[in-house]
């Protein structure tokens, strides 16, 4: 049977290779604490299940979901109001917002929408695994932008080769950054709008953390950038803001031509998300703001455990990320990532994401998640300080 070319450019799926791992060493009878992907524990908000039990009830839901490729009206239209209220972004919601199956979609979309065969993709390294794969099976070519501690885990622009960045259609950018935790600055998104105007790049802001920032951080998007809308889109996510990874619901939002043409290849794939999820939906951008408010102080408290853990174990030379729920922390001096993560595996039982899965500049570091429950937390942290002392 053949299988096409553009699959097998595609490493294998982090995630899917950690699951495995994980659960052979279940299998095993090993107790393991796997600190290694990012999907909170805690439960979706009442309110957003009690509006799903409702809608779900209604037969005009059964059907074809309301206004297929787009997603339906109500829900565009809380979605600009929560970017009107969160981030002062003006938003039409018939032209420049789209609903979504979560924002990993809203990636492969937007490269499909936007780029040709052969065409160049700029993209960080480390970066987000799902851009290179959805990169790849539109047959691009994606480049890296290497982003490093030296400067915030922010690219340098000025130092992407110029002829590279003539080639370039497009370009994924996303802070609060995953895997390294980085927040953005509007003086960098202003640097980006001038960059991508100046070669023609398309922007593709993935921000599915922007609610998740500490230490006086505030929310940003991109789109409160001026000229933003010019170049680009952003893309963002009820997953992690409102516990509901499970649910796939997300949106994109901004240049209304990149909208119409995410919207073509999505009216001709996946014909819509279920309306009992839209209003579900509805209810969490309009009802759950406070499921924020009660998180963030369990993420800030979870991470202020995990970093104390390593200052006492000697990490005291890297700057704490300011975003996201993961902590991206160097390796002990001269490991190797996979390695750091095979000691934690055999000697802790902990399950880590080697830096190097998220690209070359990934090297010499490991990430680690703060949505397990605190109790799990803890007993993976003593398991740690153990093996390392
Ligand atoms: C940077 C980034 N983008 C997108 C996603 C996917 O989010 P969603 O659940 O909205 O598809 C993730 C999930 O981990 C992510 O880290």
């Amino acid at each position: 049977m053949q299988i096409a070319n553009r699959l097998n450019r595609i490493p294998p799926y982090l995630f899917i290779e950690l699951r495995n791992k994980i659960n052979q060493a279940i299998a095993d009878g090993i107790d393991v604490i796997s600190l290694g992907i990012g999907d909170p524990v805690e439960p979706t908000p009442q309110p957003v299940i009690d509006e799903l039990c409702r809608t779900a009830a209604d037969p005009a839901n059964h059907r074809y979901p309301t206004d297929e490729e787009k997603g339906m009206f109500a829900f565009r239209k809380e979605v600009a109001d929560w970017y009107a209220n969160r981030y002062n972004v003006e938003l039409d919601p018939e032209e420049e917002v789209l609903g979504l199956i979560g924002s990993k979609e809203g990636c492969h979309h937007f490269i499909l929408a936007v780029v040709n065969p052969g065409e160049t993709v700029l993209m960080t390294d480390p970066g987000y695994p799902a851009y290179r794969a959805s990169i790849f099976m539109a047959d691009g070519e994606p480049h890296n932008v290497p982003i490093t501690g030296d400067h915030g885990f922010l690219p340098q622009l000025a130092e992407i080769p110029s002829e590279v960045a003539k080639r370039a259609t497009a370009m994924f950018l996303n802070y609060p950054n995953n895997p390294t935790g980085a927040t953005a600055t509007p003086e960098f998104f202003a640097e980006v709008v001038e960059f991508a105007k100046a070669y023609d790049i398309a922007v593709c802001h993935d921000n599915p953390y922007s609610e998740i920032v500490f230490e006086g951080e505030t929310p940003l998007s991109f789109l409160s950038t001026p000229g933003a809308k010019e170049v680009g889109v952003e893309l963002n996510s009820l997953s992690k803001p409102f516990n509901m990874t499970g649910w796939r619901i997300g949106m994109a939002m901004g240049n209304p031509e990149l909208i119409a043409g995410m919207a073509k290849v999505k009216g001709n794939t996946d014909s819509g998300i279920f309306n009992a999820i839209q209003y579900a939906g509805i209810a969490a951008l309009t009802k759950c703001q406070n499921n924020i408010e009660k998180m963030l102080p369990i993420y800030t408290h979870r991470r202020e455990r995990v970093l104390n853990t390593f200052k006492e174990l000697g990490w005291d030379h890297y700057d704490a990320p300011k975003g996201t729920f993961y902590l991206w922390l160097p390796t002990p001096d001269g490991m190797s990532s996979v390695d750091f993560a095979t000691l934690m595996f055999e000697k802790a039982a902990v399950v880590i994401a080697p830096g190097a899965s998220y690209g070359e500049y990934g090297e010499g570091y490991f990430r680690m998640v703060l949505t397990v429950p605190d109790k799990q937390l803890d007993e993976a942290l003593n398991r740690i300080k153990k093996a390392l002392s």
